[in-house]
């Protein structure tokens, strides 16, 4: 097992830069999971970890040894490729063995653990086929399989799910969870998926062109973002934004958007007349009796445990997400209550200002 850490870490191709001054301490056994819009740079850090792409500039370490200059077969990692890289020619049996076979591991050690992670990944019946033979999920799975058989020190794992239908995701979750748990190797996970992100991570890394916005633990991306871009990327649906000018009202502070709608904001530090943002997640709002917002619902979203409205306040575009049913239908009016607790709020640069005593 090994801890990873990444200083200053630049990454050009060509002229263009694709990783900028990422910084990341990743401790021993640790489940770091990276997040963010596509491109942004995360199977390159991945890659850059591995040893598969060179760094332009800046430091890798793996376990307090810098490994920039280390073959990617000397890191003592193990990768699934959001591309799978399997071996074409290779039946599945062999695709996982493979690594096994290069390090002289003794045959019946090697049965054993392929017996292991087949069942666990439930493919088999699928040992004697060939990767052309097996659909993308499958192929995934395999691609799994071949790096759990090692003991690697890192586990990388480039969106290693995203190819399952949602049951099969499901358990592939928890087993991962439940292996790591069990195992405490340190893993690097990149994934676009919210629930496996905010499930499997002890922290989630939120990356945006090419530069780390924010590291923390899920729930305090969650609950205290440090920017608007990560406030708007973590959860889902996402939070809704309402942009407009600070007023005062007495002691309080409401936001002006420019039809003249008022929303009340909670204690932060902002002048009268400065541009901000505020921005509460769709499930701190719910329909009320009376309230001081009141949203014309467009599209409602019944999903079983739940109901999504999207509709709009005062011209801007919000969404409320409660966890029951609702009579409402398209075209009508409920009125919204306003929890200031939860409301956020944001600079013209996007920075989240503390509330006042925070
Ligand atoms: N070998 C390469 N040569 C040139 N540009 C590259 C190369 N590999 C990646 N890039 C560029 O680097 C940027 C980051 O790519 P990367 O694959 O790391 O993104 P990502 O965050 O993994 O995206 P996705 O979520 O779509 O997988 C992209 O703009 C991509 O086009
Ligand atoms: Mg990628």
């Amino acid at each position: 097992m090994a801890s990873v850490s990444l200083r200053k870490l630049c990454k050009q191709f060509g002229s263009n830069t694709v990783l900028r001054d990422v910084d990341l301490e990743i401790a021993d056994g640790e489940f770091v999971v990276m997040v963010g819009p596509s491109g942004c740079g995360k199977s390159t850090v991945l890659n850059c970890i591995a040893g598969l792409q060179e760094v332009t500039s800046g430091e890798v370490w793996i376990g307090g040894r810098l490994v920039n200059e280390v073959p990617p077969k000397d890191r003592d990692i193990a990768m699934v490729f959001q591309s799978y890289a399997l071996f074409p020619n290779m039946d599945v049996r062999h695709n996982i063995t493979f690594g096994m076979e290069m390090r002289k591991v003794p045959k019946p050690e090697q049965e054993t653990r392929l017996a292991k992670v087949a069942q666990l990944l439930q493919i088999t019946d699928l040992l004697d086929r060939r990767p052309a033979q097996l659909s993308g999920g499958q192929r995934q799975r395999v691609a799994m399989g071949r790096a759990m058989v090692r003991e690697p020190a890192v586990f990388l794992f480039d969106e290693p799910l995203s190819n399952l239908d949602a049951k099969l995701r499901v358990q592939m979750r928890a087993e991962l969870k439940a292996l790591h748990q069990r195992l405490r190797q340190t893993v690097v996970y990149v994934t676009h998926d919210q629930v496996e992100a905010m499930t499997l991570a002890d922290r989630i890394v939120v990356m945006n062109a090419g530069r780390v916005e924010q590291v923390g633990t899920p729930l305090q991306l969650y609950d205290r973002p440090v920017n608007q871009f990560v406030a708007g990327f973590i959860g889902s649906p996402a939070m809704n934004f309402i942009a407009g000018t600070v007023q005062r009202a007495g002691s309080d502070l409401q936001l002006v958007t420019r039809e003249g709608a008022r929303f009340p904001l909670p204690r932060v530090e902002a002048s009268e007349g400065s541009q901000v943002t505020l921005g509460v997640r769709p499930e701190h709002l719910a329909p009320a009796e009376a309230g001081p917002v009141s949203l014309k619902v467009d599209i409602v979203e019944p999903t079983g445990d739940m109901t999504n409205l999207y509709g709009r306040v005062a011209d801007e575009l919000v969404c409320v997400c409660v966890h029951h049913r609702l009579a409402v239908t398209p075209g009508q009016t409920v009125m919204l209550q306003w929890p200031l607790e939860h409301v956020r709020v944001f600079d013209a640069q996007g920075r989240r200002l503390p509330v006042q005593g925070e």
